[in-house]
């Protein structure tokens, strides 16, 4: 060894000698025309130069280069171009027994083409497409199938070739794109016995072109939504993607590894600016009915496990958050190189232990992993055969497809997308893999994904984005009308079930004639009839009486049953959560099984409080939400119930209890804040709470002590509100909705 050393030591006197005789530098003065540069050392040997061009273009010749031992900043074949910004222009479309116009060699960004199918061929795919500022068509590749052949005309992207012209069972095509275009999807596909192509869409994109962050979230939000097989309202952008053949049931296990680059060329800021998109990216899938555990590994030269997916105490998505949160840049110590390889062998290792330890559910788990990088893998061998060994080792399970999603995420001019795409899935109609400009156009594309306010059904979500306003805030309200009689409010709970107050119903003697009910429902006010109600049965306005009191409210809740369901999507409204409910537990994130009712309590009214909640509030024709506190404390409550006394109706009462039972929860007054009291009318509604991004409802505003709710109210220590805690009436709701909602113990 200690030879060798020396020689070494030698050598690289000799080149320091060398260098000191005859500074090597590269030319200062270099530049593009239309654009600006950057570089990482000034212009001495190694220095890496950075062209940066205006939105719609690119950098020509390269987008980067090195300043060279010999002192030349390009290769031979470019020193005799002047690096300049060019406009991007998409390629010429191809279209098999169709045709399209205007033809040209190329196209100009906005440009409009429009294509036609020759007669007995249909049409699949855009009819019109438009030239966008990153080089790319936008919508698909426009196919003229005549069904003649097994399966489909499997398309020709703009700008690429196809070789292949039978389409029979077991045919294969293949393609390639042309000069300066790379491929992105599968370059092979062969036709399946289902009529389907193997893989997914080809498209040969600009080697310097970028996904934009509208186009990473509407392809990443498809596909993803498509793997948890819910569906999308709203605007649907991709309506035409095809549906996974095996859907995720609700409770499926979901494993999900996150793998982060923390390699040098990466550096500190945008390490920080990763672990927050992958925050959102946790954050977000864990809102959705799945139970998902979470892995994340951040790796330079070596991955380092930052939360495990098989130790209980880390792969939930708040303890991985809390992880992930803790992970420093430093971690990596020296070791800065971009091992894709080691860290995908860390996931296929995990996967390895988890089936062992899941070996009852293994079945049924899906895993998903999501890669982002900065560049190329520069160690530790070809990342293509740990993926290789993943999908081997899920195949192997005799496990399809479906049950794996690789989605790979580069971050900066530097990744080379073929490589990229062989890190990635491809499925027919979706997309995995994406190239994007900058960490914060990350950042952007995260923030638009997987927006659960247009996605599935789940309880208790509403739209919380600052423009936000009305019902989009509360999309559970409805108003209650018992016609020509008065007006109280409800809240969805399912689509076919609405809770009010149950002495909207009646007036003590008399019950409303369901004929006379109204639900009018979301921001268009659509009206629904009732076909049954359901008033609890210990509800008994009367039951006072000889103590003089003519009004008891204990008891005060009501569920209706509507003839018809309501589609959320038609009417942008949405149910709001129930305690004690599996899908509650799912939106607190909580074990299922393993939580009791008794958690979803102590979680959502703790003691002492005052817990934070919202009701829905109406002021003449404004309608608004509502800030208050539920007083829980011994102390806060007793306070609260004692001004029950102050409602005219109850004067004469000797004793607040009996009025005010056990089943009341207690808002308003001025302690700790000053609240707002509810309106006449806006009984029924409910009294809701937070947790985690989603609404609970706890209480069904019941009545009020004072009968006004204006300024003058408020100047009142003693204006309360009695809402029903739906705690203590768990056994009715469960006896009336239990087969639609599922209850817990
Ligand atoms: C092709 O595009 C160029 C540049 O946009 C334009 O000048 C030319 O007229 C087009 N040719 C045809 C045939 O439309
Ligand atoms: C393309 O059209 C949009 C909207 O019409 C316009 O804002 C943009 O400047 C156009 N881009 C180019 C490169 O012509
Ligand atoms: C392509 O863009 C044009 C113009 O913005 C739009 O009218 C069209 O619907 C888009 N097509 C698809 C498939 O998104
Ligand atoms: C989780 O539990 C494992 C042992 O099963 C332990 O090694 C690890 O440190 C724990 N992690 C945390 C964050 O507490
Ligand atoms: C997969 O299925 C084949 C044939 O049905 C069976 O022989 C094999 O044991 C299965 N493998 C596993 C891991 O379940
Ligand atoms: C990231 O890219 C976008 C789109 O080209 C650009 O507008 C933005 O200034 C870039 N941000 C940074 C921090 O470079
Ligand atoms: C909704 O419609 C009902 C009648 O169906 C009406 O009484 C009520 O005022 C309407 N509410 C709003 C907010 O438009
Ligand atoms: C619900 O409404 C949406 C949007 O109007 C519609 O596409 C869908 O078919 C409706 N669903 C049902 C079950 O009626
Ligand atoms: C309270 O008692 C007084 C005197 O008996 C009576 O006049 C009044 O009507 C009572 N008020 C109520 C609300 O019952």
């Amino acid at each position: 060894m200690k030879p060798f050393r020396f020689l070494v030591l030698c050598l690289a006197f000799l080149t320091g000698v060398k260098g000191n005789d005859n500074p090597v530098t590269c030319d200062p003065n270099v530049h593009i025309v239309g654009g600006t540069l950057t570089k990482s050392n000034g212009n001495e040997v190694n220095s890496v130069l950075k062209f940066e061009c205006p939105d719609t273009q690119y950098p020509f010749p390269v987008s980067s280069a090195k300043c060279s031992k010999s002192g030349h900043w390009f290769r031979s074949f470019h020193r005799n171009i002047t690096p300049t910004c060019k406009a991007f222009r998409c390629p010429v479309p191809v279209l098999e027994d169709g045709m399209f116009l205007p033809v040209n060699n190329s196209y100009e960004i906005n440009e409009t083409i429009t294509f036609e199918c020759y007669d007995a061929y249909e049409l699949h795919g855009s009819v019109s497409r438009i030239c966008m500022k990153n080089g790319r068509w936008n919508g698909t590749t426009t196919v003229c199938n005549s069904g003649s052949q097994h399966c489909p005309h499997p398309g020709i992207p703009p700008g690429g070739r196809k070789s292949g012209t039978s389409y029979g069972i077991g045919d294969k095509v293949e393609y390639a794109c042309n000069g300066g275009l790379v491929l992105v999807g599968s370059s092979k596909r062969e036709c399946l016995e289902s009529k389907e192509w193997t893989g997914s869409e080809p498209n040969c994109q600009h080697k310097s072109s970028f996904d934009s962050p509208e186009e990473v979230a509407a392809a990443f939000t498809a596909s993803f939504t498509n793997l948890l097989g819910m569906t999308r309202t709203g605007d649907a952008k991709n309506s035409d993607t095809t549906a996974r053949k095996i859907i995720l049931s609700k409770d499926a296990p979901l494993h999900v590894y996150i793998l982060l680059d923390a390699s040098e060329s990466v550096g500190e800021e945008y390490f920080s600016e990763a672990k927050n998109v992958a925050e959102n990216l946790i954050d977000k899938i864990a809102s959705f009915d799945v139970w998902p555990r979470f892995g994340v590994i951040s790796y330079a030269s070596d991955p380092v496990v930052i939360a495990n997916l098989y130790d209980d105490n880390e792969s939930s998505a708040d303890d991985a958050i809390g992880l992930l949160r803790k992970a420093t840049y430093e971690i990596h110590g020296d070791g800065r190189g971009t091992n894709i390889y080691a860290a995908l062998k860390k996931v296929f290792e995990t996967m390895v232990l988890t089936k062992v330890q899941f070996k009852d559910s293994w079945d049924k788990i899906r895993f998903v992993t999501v890669l982002f990088t900065d560049g190329k893998a520069n160690m530790g061998g070809n990342p293509k055969a740990a993926v290789q060994d993943i999908k081997d080792f899920v195949n192997a399970q005799n496990k399809s497809e479906d049950y794996l999603d690789m989605y790979a995420f580069g971050v900066s001019d530097d990744v080379y997308m073929p490589e990229l795409n062989d890190l990635a899935s491809q499925k027919p109609n979706e997309r995995h893999c994406f190239k994007i400009q900058n960490t914060s156009e990350l950042v952007k594309s995260f923030d638009a994904i997987l927006d659960f306010t247009t996605i599935g059904d789940l309880c208790g979500v509403a739209d919380e984005t600052p423009d936000a306003a009305g019902r989009n805030q509360y999309p559970w309200h409805t108003l209650v009308e018992m016609v020509g009689t008065g007006k109280c409010r409800g809240s969805i709970v399912s689509p076919s079930w609405v809770m009010t107050a149950a002495h909207c119903l009646t007036d003590g003697k008399n019950e409303v004639d369901i004929n006379m009910i109204s639900v009018n429902v979301g921001i268009k006010n659509k009206s629904f009839k009732v076909k049954q109600k359901h008033l609890h049965p210990l509800f008994d306005l009367g039951a006072m009486l000889s103590e003089n009191i003519n009004q008891f409210y204990d008891y005060d809740v009501a569920l209706l049953e509507l003839t018809k369901p309501i589609n959320f999507s038609e009417t942008n409204s949405r149910s709001i959560c129930l305690p004690c409910t599996r899908e509650t537990t799912r939106a607190i994130r909580r074990k299922f099984p393993g939580t009791s009712c008794k958690d979803h309590e102590l979680e959502m009214l703790p003691t002492p409080g005052p817990v934070q909640a919202d009701f829905v509030r109406h002021v003449g024709l404004v309608e608004s939400m509502v800030p208050v506190t539920i007083k829980t404390s011994e102390g806060q409550r007793k306070a609260c119930e004692a001004n029950a006394l102050q409602a005219p109706e109850y004067k004469n009462v000797s004793h607040v209890h009996l009025v005010v039972t056990d089943r009341f929860l207690c808002t308003g007054g001025h302690e700790p804040v000053v609240e707002k009291v509810s309106c006449k009318g806006d009984s029924g509604g409910a009294l809701f709470i937070q947790k985690k991004r989603r609404y609970i409802q706890v209480g069904v505003l019941s009545w009020g002590v004072i009968n006004s709710c204006d300024n003058v109210a408020l100047k009142e220590k003693y204006a309360r509100d009695f809402h029903i805690n739906l705690f203590k009436v768990l056994p009715w709701l469960k006896m009336i909705i239990g087969k639609i909602i599922t209850f817990i113990n």
